[in-house]
């Protein structure tokens, strides 16, 4: 695949030969920008539908491996059921256009996160776009749907308790290579960048073992208002840290 070299701004260069392999993002802010123009926060998740758009296709073309958004929390469910029907009501959209276009962007799709809740519907649109997307090798864009840390992790648990239970695991042959084959994430490597717009200072139950050793960048921009610039922001400032595992 041939280098990517776009315009850059002076004291930003990011680069592309050392990108890390898989970047995290909570898509956080889509009311507050809803607000702050006077709109209902629905068409903030409207515009942050959008600025997904641009940012997976980004992230594509500049030749990352794995990007995986936070979209829907196993605690968004407390907000309105008018704004969560709006957000599941957006998510089949960009579905049901994702789908008419795969063959041509050949991003490989996957789901996180506890698809039951969802419509008959949206659950179906989820399983298609993952079913044509398996034999991608393009860039894999995970979302995280009815997802939670503290969910996922008791979820493993429990599976891996069935397992033992029925004679197929050792509970002391457990470690964490295979604790972590019981996440959602099985297969996938552990996000090298996390990112969170909004000016938020958390994780909220977003990837919680995953991001054990993760570099995290923080910004004030609202997730409406993220741009390609933002993302090289991020990547020169991963680019600039000293990753040591623990190690000297
Ligand atoms: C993120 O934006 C989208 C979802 C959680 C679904 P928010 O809706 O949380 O926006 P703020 O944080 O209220 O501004
Ligand atoms: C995290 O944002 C969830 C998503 C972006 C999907 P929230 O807006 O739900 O998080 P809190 O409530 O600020 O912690
Ligand atoms: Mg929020």
């Amino acid at each position: 695949m041939p280098i990517f070299k776009p315009k850059q701004a002076p004291g930003v260069q990011v680069d592309f030969t050392r990108l890390p392999r898989h970047v995290a993002i909570i898509m956080d802010g889509n009311g507050r920008w809803a607000k702050r123009r006077g709109l209902p926060r629905t068409a903030g998740h409207a515009a942050g539908a959008e600025t997904f758009r641009t940012i997976a296709t980004y992230c594509k073309e500049i030749g990352l491996e794995y990007l995986t958004v936070y979209a829907f929390s196993t605690e968004n469910w407390k907000r309105p059921e008018e704004e969560v029907s709006a957000i599941m009501g957006l998510l089949r959209k960009y579905l049901q256009e994702a789908i008419g276009k795969m063959e041509k962007d050949r991003v490989k799709m996957k789901f996180l996160g506890d698809l039951s809740p969802l419509s008959e519907e949206l659950q179906a649109l989820c399983r298609r776009t993952e079913e044509i997307s398996t034999h991608y090798d393009g860039c894999q864009v995970n979302i995280c749907l009815n997802y939670g840390g503290r969910d996922e992790i008791v979820r493993a648990a429990r599976a891996f308790a069935a397992d033992c239970a029925a004679g197929r695991q050792d509970p002391q042959a457990l470690d964490e290579a295979q604790f972590a084959s019981y996440l959602y994430t099985g297969g996938i490597p552990d996000p090298d960048l996390v990112i969170r717009p909004s000016g938020e200072l958390r994780l909220s139950n977003f990837l919680p073992w995953q991001s054990a050793y993760a570099e995290f960048y923080f910004t004030d921009v609202l997730w409406p208002d993220f741009s390609k610039e933002e993302l090289h922001r991020a990547l020169h400032a991963y680019q600039t840290r000293s990753r040591r595992f623990g190690g000297v």
